[in-house]
């Protein structure tokens, strides 16, 4: 444990979607002896800047070296409101500002702060401002004397960037110095336990999702040297709770290559690739190494979606996958559709899709393992071929038995 005046920071370990584990941080603002804000929470962000190879999107999560700090944060004594401000990084941060009447607080602002000058989180950007955007709704409320309570991802627009926040415990105006026992559950994970899903019934069958564009795309060392090759059309089946028809969906969605930005990031054990299509969608992929068994293989999907039919932008995803294993060294391709389950209401389905996530080398795949499909469907030709070379060849040995016995038969004659 690490103390910051008194407060301690990292907690707990926590998986987030497409991320791996990274670990909550307890956050913790107090004033002479008494504590007024305290926040357990696990959050990353999506950021979307401009490098000199065009947009690129990172994911960047709080990581738990995080610090309040103290001289920005307050409990509003003094007048003006209590707020909690947490730094990172070399001039990162994540705000939060809140307000209360007689029964409720809620967080006001969300405020993001990033330093494009930070070329670990932002390689090759082309600015190297210090951005601060705000969001102005955030959707967090509470009883006073409660402990807010989400355990579920809650995705948040901050200006045109996106922060998750999960596994969140906070209070603000507490009367003692610990979170109290009583909580404030969100609706999110009300209905994740309550509700279940309701599908469609539709009246007339849905027209046959039309199969999606083949993208090409890559992802650069710093150096400049491919690392990651991939070439895939990419369908998302997924289920949200539509707006306009105020119930839960499933939307058969496309990816669109020539809408769709690439960005990633390559290391010795894990690579990532980040798709991003009109800023409201936001698809990561992890590829993840097994030593043991020297191969690589999908082992995380995650999808940030913010669709103008949503009543709030979602998020999904999976961290424990393993799809597409691959011998190191070797491509993985698959022609033929495939069917990825990521959760309960959201899938994957591949296309014509040929990936390598590690020693890619001249910019080019190296020899491919093929899917059992791809390998079935060959085997159709095959059989096919084996079946019409036997037919020839019982013919061919019938009509040297009538001709031998027509012969024979001559002879007797
Ligand atoms: C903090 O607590 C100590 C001992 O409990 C007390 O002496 C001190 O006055 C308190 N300070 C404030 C600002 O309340
Ligand atoms: C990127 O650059 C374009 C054109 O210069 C600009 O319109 C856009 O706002 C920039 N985006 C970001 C995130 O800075
Ligand atoms: C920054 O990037 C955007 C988009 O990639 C480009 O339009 C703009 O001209 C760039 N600005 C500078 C100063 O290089
Ligand atoms: C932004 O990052 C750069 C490089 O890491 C650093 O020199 C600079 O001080 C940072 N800016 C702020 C406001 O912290
Ligand atoms: C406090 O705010 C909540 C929601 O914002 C509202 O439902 C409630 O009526 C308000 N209470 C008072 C006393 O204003
Ligand atoms: C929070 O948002 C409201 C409404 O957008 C704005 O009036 C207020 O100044 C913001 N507060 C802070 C601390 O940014
Ligand atoms: C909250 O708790 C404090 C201290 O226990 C108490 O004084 C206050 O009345 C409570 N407020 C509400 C709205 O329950
Ligand atoms: C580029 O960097 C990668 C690792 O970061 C290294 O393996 C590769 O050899 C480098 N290529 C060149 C041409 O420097
Ligand atoms: C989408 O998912 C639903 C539920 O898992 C499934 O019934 C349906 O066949 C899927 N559709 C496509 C096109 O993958
Ligand atoms: C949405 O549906 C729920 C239950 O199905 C209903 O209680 C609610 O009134 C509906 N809301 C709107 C805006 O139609
Ligand atoms: C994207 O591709 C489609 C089909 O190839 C084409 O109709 C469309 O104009 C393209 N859009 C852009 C922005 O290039
Ligand atoms: C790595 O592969 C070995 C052998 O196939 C397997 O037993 C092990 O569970 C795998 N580890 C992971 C983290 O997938």
């Amino acid at each position: 444990m690490r103390y910051f005046q008194g407060c301690g920071t990292l907690l707990l370990l926590v998986c987030v979607a497409g991320l791996g584990c990274i670990q909550a941080v307890t956050l913790e603002v107090r004033e002479g002896n008494s504590t007024c804000i305290k926040a357990e929470v696990s959050a990353f962000f999506s950021i979307t800047y401009n490098a000199s190879s065009g947009a690129r999107s990172v994911q960047v999560p709080l990581p738990n070296t995080t610090r309040v700090d103290a001289i920005s944060s307050t409990c509003g004594t003094g007048g003006g409101l209590p707020g909690l401000v947490a730094t990172f990084g070399p001039g990162h941060a994540l705000g939060l500002s809140f307000s209360r009447n007689g029964s409720f607080y809620s967080v006001d602002n969300l405020t993001l702060q990033y330093n494009l000058s930070d070329t670990s989180i932002f390689p090759d950007a082309n600015s190297s401002d210090v951005v601060t955007v705000v969001s102005a709704s955030v959707g967090i409320r509470a009883a006073i004397n409660t402990t807010y309570r989400c355990v579920s991802a809650t995705s948040v627009a901050v200006g045109a960037q996106v922060v998750t926040l999960s596994d969140m415990r906070l209070q603000a105006y507490m009367p003692g110095d610990d979170l109290s026992p009583a909580e404030t559950t969100c609706a999110a994970d009300q209905a994740s336990t309550v509700a279940p899903i309701t599908t469609q019934t539709p009246s007339t069958p849905p027209p046959e999702p039309s199969t999606p564009e083949q993208g090409v795309y890559s992802v650069r060392n710093l150096n400049g040297t491919v690392c990651f090759l991939a070439q895939m059309g990419l369908q998302l089946n997924f289920s949200y709770v539509s707006q306009s028809q105020n119930k839960t969906i499933q939307e058969i969605f496309n990816l669109t290559p020539n809408l769709t930005s690439s960005s990633g990031s390559c290391e010795a054990s894990r690579a990532t690739l980040v798709l991003v299509q009109d800023r409201t969608t936001t698809l990561g992929f992890t590829f993840s190494v097994n030593s043991t068994s020297n191969k690589f293989y999908l082992s995380a999907i995650n999808l940030s979606a913010d669709w103008p039919d949503m009543t709030v932008p979602v998020s999904a995803g999976s961290t424990d996958l393993d799809y597409l294993r691959t011998t190191l060294g070797r491509s993985y391709k698959c022609n033929m559709e495939q069917s990825l389950p990521v959760q309960p209401g959201f899938s994957l389905n591949t296309f014509r899709l040929q990936v390598q996530a590690f020693n890619v080398t001249t910019n080019q795949f190296a020899t491919a393992e093929e899917c059992q499909m791809d390998q079935d469907q060959m085997l159709i030709p095959i059989i096919v071929g084996a079946a019409l070379a036997g037919l020839v060849l019982i013919v061919l040995v019938a009509y040297l038995i009538g001709r031998k016995r027509s012969h024979a038969g001559y002879q007797t004659i």
